[in-house]
């Protein structure tokens, strides 16, 4: 299964499309949600599509950790609703972890998850201890995975 998975950014055509599908999963007024997408750049954060056949079909945000320079926090996973269950989330996360190894020189991604665990678990993450995201503040209440770009198994 070979479809891209792009920068946002460099198919700002594709601006209006994805939002509205992470707005079918999570709501939020169109006018904030394209604003946060259009702050997507070469340097975190950065949102990247999953495409085929010229559609939007899934997407996810790579966000800068203040306090970790080469980690990065991934965040608002979403595959079109008709889609999930057919492979599409794990290719989008595979690609994901490519872009952040080799184009961003990240070692370690963070994700915090209620209700998907099994499908991270299954990409070979796994809980850690709280990590924090905000400058100075602690996230006590999510759970944390990550996600060592030096441990995991990849092709290359
Ligand atoms: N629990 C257990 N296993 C799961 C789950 C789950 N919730 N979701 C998927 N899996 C399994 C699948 O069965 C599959 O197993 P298999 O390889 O044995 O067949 C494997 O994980 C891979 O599944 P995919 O088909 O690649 O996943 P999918 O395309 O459905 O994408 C996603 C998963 C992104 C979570 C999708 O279901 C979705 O968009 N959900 C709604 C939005 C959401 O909750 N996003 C995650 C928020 S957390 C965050 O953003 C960090």
């Amino acid at each position: 299964m070979e479809l891209p998975v792009v920068p946002l950014h460099q198919n700002k055509k594709y601006l209006t499309q994805c939002c509205k599908l992470i707005n079918d999963e999570w709501k939020r007024s169109e006018t904030a949600r394209m604003h946060s997408l259009e702050s997507s750049s070469d340097n975190l954060p950065t949102n990247l599509i999953l495409l085929r056949n010229e559609t939007v079909i899934g997407h996810l945000k790579l966000s800068p950790i203040p306090s970790i320079k080469d980690a990065c926090f991934v965040e608002s996973v979403v595959i079109e609703r008709e889609l999930r269950g057919k492979g599409f989330g794990t290719l989008l996360m595979t690609k994901a972890e490519d872009y952040c190894k080799n184009c961003l020189q990240l070692k370690t991604i963070y994700l915090s998850t209620k209700g998907q665990e099994g499908f991270y678990n299954k990409l070979g993450y796994t809980e850690c201890q709280p990590i924090s995201i905000y400058g100075s503040y602690t996230s006590t209440t999510s759970t944390i995975k990550y996600k060592d770009k030096n441990k995991c198994n990849n092709n290359e």
